[in-house]
């Protein structure tokens, strides 16, 4: 490492890292030569896992005929043959295909191509985005307008639209002091309301994960949560946008999240498995209708350079071929209940874990200082980051995040890639119970 000049390179935070040396299944190794078992996929990306030579082949095949073609030149096989996966296995009204580098794209080209069906369709006047707090969407503008993680938000509120939110269905700390059935789905009725309020001839969608990620912590939504807020969307016009950038590819044990309660989307944003890390890949689908009323009216305003580029679809028509060949929904939902009742024994252990949540390999921990009475840690004990630093010291990379709007409420996320053995999961749980323990010696 002789000759690098690091302090030039900045991220959030300037913090000093190991260097990554190689990676391969779930394991990474630093160059140091540690290992480290990555029980987060990066940043819940890694769906196929690391070093796979599948995709490194497809990558040099693609390499020998072209990486980049501009979509307004050229069109590409792999693009035209991703598409036509997509189609086929996603739900039948899901029919069109376009193309993003990224997540925070996607959410963004998603509010942009539904906006723009309203405008070409007469209805000019619907621009208001509904969507739930806590919730992520990414890091632009729009995304984050649809966002609700005050650490992330609060600099740039002013520079963007102060878009309604309603509550997201977060049980463990219901915000009207209600208990699931009993509560009749307040939080998804708040829909309604909220659509009254700002009329219902303004609002162009409701934009929902359909199993939180990062900001709340993999929160499952109850049964019924999406059968009320589909018909709320319906009963007005109005779209539904899921956001699967986290949850698609297999993530939560079926290839889909919106499958676990046959949700209809009418737009859905996808990216992170879709590349699996492999390289930047994100694509948003929608109904024909809805593409019909854009493209062919005078096209989409709206477009990213490296959009629909061959490499990058060369790279996602491999790594979906292998979630689907090697089964990794089926695996995710097999190992990760095996994984998830790992978590629920430790929770058993250890006073500070509250909750156990999840589905698939979408699993998450929020830790307490108080279990009965569900009291969060004081904020500046940032526990989430104190467990997730001493889970890096024994080899375990975890996610840490809170599920309190960003404030407090500390959680973690375990979302290996989807690849995980079941001789593998007893490693993590080993590796999380003694960075648990270190963790009980620092409160
Ligand atoms: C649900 C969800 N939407 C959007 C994004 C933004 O994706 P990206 O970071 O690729 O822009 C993320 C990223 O974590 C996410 O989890």
């Amino acid at each position: 490492m002789e000759n690098l000049n690091r302090e030039l390179l900045f991220y959030q935070t300037g913090k000093k890292l190991p260097f990554i040396k190689k990676a391969e299944g779930i394991y990474m190794w630093d160059h140091t030569g540690k290992e480290y078992i990555d029980a987060c996929s990066g940043a819940v990306i890694s769906n196929i896992g690391h070093g796979n030579p599948k995709v490194a082949k497809a990558i040099a095949e693609q390499a020998g005929k072209t990486f980049f073609a501009y979509r307004i030149h050229f069109e590409n096989e792999p693009a035209v043959r991703l598409a036509m996966d997509l189609v086929e296995y996603s739900a039948p009204h899901l029919n069109r295909v376009y193309y993003v580098s990224g997540g925070s794209e996607a959410v963004e080209s998603a509010m942009k191509l539904c906006r723009q069906y309203f405008y070409n369709t007469g209805q000019g006047s619907r621009y208001v985005f509904i969507s739930r707090a806590p919730s992520y969407h990414g890091s632009t503008l729009g995304s984050l307008a649809l966002t609700t993680y005050a650490p992330l938000e609060i600099p740039f509120r002013p520079m963007m639209r102060a878009y309604p939110k309603i509550p997201a269905p977060y049980c463990y700390r219901c915000v009207y002091h209600k208990e699931y059935p009993q509560c009749n789905l307040e939080c998804a009725r708040a829909l309604e309301k909220t659509i009254l309020e700002q009329g219902p001839e303004n609002v162009a969608a409701f934009v929902a994960e359909p199993v939180g990620g990062a900001s709340t912590g993999a929160l499952v939504p109850p049964e019924d949560y999406f059968a009320v807020i589909q018909q709320t969307c319906r009963k007005y016009g109005i779209f539904l946008i899921l956001d699967e950038v986290m949850t698609g590819f297999g993530r939560t044990g079926k290839l889909f999240a919106y499958e676990h309660w046959n949700i209809e989307g009418d737009i859905v944003a996808l990216s992170k498995g879709m590349g699996s890390g492999y390289y930047p890949l994100g694509a948003i689908m929608a109904r024909k209708s809805i593409v019909d009323e854009v493209v062919g009216k005078g096209g989409f305003a709206h477009g990213h350079t490296y959009a629909g580029n061959p490499m990058a679809c060369a790279v996602g028509l491999e790594v979906f071929r292998i979630i689907r060949e090697e089964r990794l929904s089926e695996n995710a939902a097999e190992v990760g209940r095996l994984l998830k009742a790992g978590l629920k024994d430790l929770e058993d252990h250890y006073g500070i874990i509250g909750q156990v949540r999840g589905k698939g390999l979408l699993l998450a921990l929020e830790l307490v200082k108080d279990r009965d009475t569900r009291e969060p840690f004081p904020a500046e004990k940032n526990l989430n980051v104190l467990l997730t630093n001493e889970a890096y010291e024994e080899g375990l990379i975890i996610y840490p995040r809170r599920s309190i709007n960003g404030l407090s409420g500390d959680h973690v996320l375990v979302a290996p890639p989807l690849i995980l053995k079941k001789d593998q999961v007893a490693q993590i749980l080993d590796r999380l119970d003694r960075a648990l323990k270190r963790t009980m010696k620092k409160i």
